[in-house]
Formats: structure tokens, sequence, C-alpha cells
């Protein structure tokens, strides 16, 4: 077998995640502009390239296999690439998994099974139908909810990614705690970080660390810290009195990229090494230059000798710093 993908700070790379478009049906504020400007699709690497590049990866170690996007499940055809993907399975990957914004669940969550799909992220940061629609831009929220339900029914396991927002979705932590304990989804919680157009102060107003967070749980309920981990970043506790799993993704308050085993590709095939930096390889121009993975391989392997130690977001001095302009839709969080 091919030598494992180590990175200079002796980091195993062994997830991947595949951002197939840029598109998004929602307009998420903390993720991309009202107005963007989206990429032709001559620019996109075709399902064919996808699928050329996610087997190179899994053929270099890669155990697990995201599919982001923009928002993955408006990709034409998307269910097809799953379906080549699968054949991994037990061949080198693990997990096949995709982070969704929900809209598209009720047409797919059934393919998704037949692919192999066991898990998914669903983002939903609120279980307030106005204040989805103003993160959102237009999202409509019994849409997604609908497409939750048929995800459960389809017997996929569900955890909701909530972006934890001071003055927005601070007021309902226990709404979203007890909504998931009542339908039996883990729920996660997320950092806010300073990518996109930040535009004015909006982000530090908005963030909310999740050591305050913890702190309200705890006041309520007992947290068993959890050893367990599903290959992100999110660190887990137990809540004692429901049973249910709640996850916790730091990047600001506890930065884990001591222990990042992530590399991303964008839809144009760019390989970015970090979330909060912008070091990344052209793999679109090996795959197209020739039908043979060499190049592509050694393109690669190149590129995680250059993987940053980390990102440099920081909030604590009340500034924004390490801030990155681009959005976070363009390599899928
Ligand atoms: P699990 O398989 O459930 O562990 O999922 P995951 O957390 O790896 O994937 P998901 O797409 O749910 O990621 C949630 C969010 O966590 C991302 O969209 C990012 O906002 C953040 N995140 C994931 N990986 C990283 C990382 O390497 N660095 C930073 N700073 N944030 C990350
Ligand atoms: N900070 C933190 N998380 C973000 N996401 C999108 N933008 C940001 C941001 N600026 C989250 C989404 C989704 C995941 C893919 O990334 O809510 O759950
Ligand atoms: Fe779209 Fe997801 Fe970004 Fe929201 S978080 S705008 S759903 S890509």
């Amino acid at each position: 077998a091919a030598a494992p993908l180590i990175d200079p700070f002796a980091r195993p790379i062994t997830y991947l995640r595949v951002s197939v478009t840029d598109r998004c049906d929602f307009r998420c504020v903390y993720c991309m502009a009202e107005h963007m400007q989206f990429l032709p699709k001559a620019e996109l690497l075709t399902l064919e390239e996808l699928d050329r590049l996610c087997s190179a990866f899994v053929g270099l170690g890669v155990r697990k296999l995201r599919i982001t996007g923009g928002e993955p499940l408006v990709r034409r055809n998307i269910m097809g690439f799953f379906r080549q993907m699968s054949r991994h399975l037990g061949s080198g990957l693990d997990e096949l998994t995709v982070t969704t914004n929900g809209s598209q669940l009720a047409r797919f969550a059934t393919e998704l099974v037949d692919c192999g799909v066991r898990r998914i992220n669903v983002s939903l940061d609120t279980l307030d139908a106005d204040k989805f629609a103003a993160i959102t831009r237009w999202g409509r929220l019994p849409q997604v909810l609908e497409g939750v339900a048929a995800a459960q029914r389809a017997g996929l396991r569900v955890k909701i990614n909530a972006v934890a927002l001071k003055g927005v979705n601070d007021s309902e932590l226990f709404d979203l705690v007890r909504w998931c304990g009542d339908e039996g989804h883990d729920l996660t919680f997320i950092e806010v970080m300073p990518m996109g157009d930040l535009g004015n102060e909006d982000r530090l107003d908005q963030y909310w660390p999740l050591s305050d967070l913890r702190r309200q749980l705890a006041e309520r309920f007992t947290l068993i810290d959890l050893a367990e981990r599903t290959g992100g970043p999110a660190r887990y506790v137990r809540l004692h009195e429901t049973g249910q799993k709640i996850g916790f993704i730091t990047p600001l308050t506890h930065n884990f990229c001591e222990s990042c085993n992530r590399v991303r590709v964008t839809c144009t095939g760019e390989l970015y090494m970090c979330l909060g930096q912008e070091d990344r390889a052209d793999l679109r121009a090996p795959l197209r230059a020739s039908d043979d993975d060499a190049a592509l391989v050694a393109a690669i392997r190149h590129a995680i000798t250059l993987k940053p130690k980390g990102h440099d977001f920081d909030y604590s001095r009340q500034t924004v710093a390490g801030q990155m302009t681009r959005h976070m839709s363009h390599t899928g969080g």
C-alpha cells in the first residue's frame, strides 16, 4: 500500500472534506454574501474528476469522506457521485457522509442510505421560523424540518450543527437541547469564525463563547465528558438526565489544531490545507493534464508537506484577528 499522508507536524491526514458546488439555496449571513457571484460550470470539477480525486485520496489513506458545498445536494446528479464513492466503503473508506442545510433531504434521504451513508450533519441554528428566515436570508424552516424527519425515517443518524450566535439563538439554548433530545438527534454547537464579509462589528457582537454555553448547560444538567470522537473537531458530553449527546466545536476558546486530521478540496479542485489559512494547491491542473494519476498523487503529497500548524482566529483582544476574507461556503466549513 502507498505511504500514508503525514503532515510536517506529524498529523496523519485521514479525513477529506470535498465541496461539490459553491452554490446554495440559502445565504446564511455568516457563510455567504447576499449577492454571490457563482462560478461558471467549466470551472467546476466534473463528477468524474471528483471521483478520480477522491479515489486518489482514499488510495493515500483517507478513511473519512465528507461531501460539503455550498449545499452539496443541489449539485446535479450528486447521487450518482455518492453511489460511485460508496464502492470505497469497506475497502479503504470507513465513512461516507455529508453536511447539508437539509433543504433537499426529503428527496434524497433514502438514496443516501442506499449509498452507504449512515450519519449526516444538518446545519440548523434555530427553531424559530422568523429567525431561521433571517439567518438564511430566505430559507423556510418547515422544509428543513421535513427533510430532517425524512432522514430519520430513512434510518440516517442526524447530528444538528448550530452556530452559537449571541443575541440570535442564545435564548433558545434549552429549546434546541430539548428538541434534539425529544427527536433523538445529536447536537453540536460551533463558535462563529471570522470568515467572509464581516462588514461591521457583527461577528464580534454575535460571538458566543462555548465556555459560556457550557456553563449554562451545566447549571441545568450534569455533563459527562466523553472520550469518544467522531473524527472531526467536536468534543462531546452526555447529559446525564436525558442521555443525549452534545458536541462543542471551539476554534476560538479551545484551539484543536494540534489534532487536525483533515484537508479540504473546493469545487474547482483547490486543495486547502487549513480552514483558517490561505495555503492551497491546484489539483485541477494535474487532473486535467493526464489520465494517469501519478502527477495528481505527487501534487497531493507535496501539498501536505505545506500544511500549516493551525488557524490564527482570535477575538480575545476584542478585535477580530486572523480573519479570512474568503467565504466559508468556498471550502465547505
Ligand atoms: P463529524 O463527522 O460529525 O465529527 O463532523 P465534522 O465536525 O467533522 O463536520 P461538520 O461538517 O459537521 O463540521 C462542522 C463545522 O466545524 C465546520 O463546518 C466548521 O465550521 C468546523 N470545523 C470542521 N473542521 C474544522 C477545522 O479543521 N478547523 C476549524 N477551525 N473548524 C472546523
Ligand atoms: N463560523 C462557524 N461556522 C460556520 N458555518 C458556516 N459559516 C460559519 C462561520 N463563519 C457552519 C455552518 C454549517 C457548517 C458547514 O459550517 O452552519 O453547519
Ligand atoms: Fe448555504 Fe450552508 Fe452556507 Fe448556509 S451554511 S449559506 S446552508 S453553505
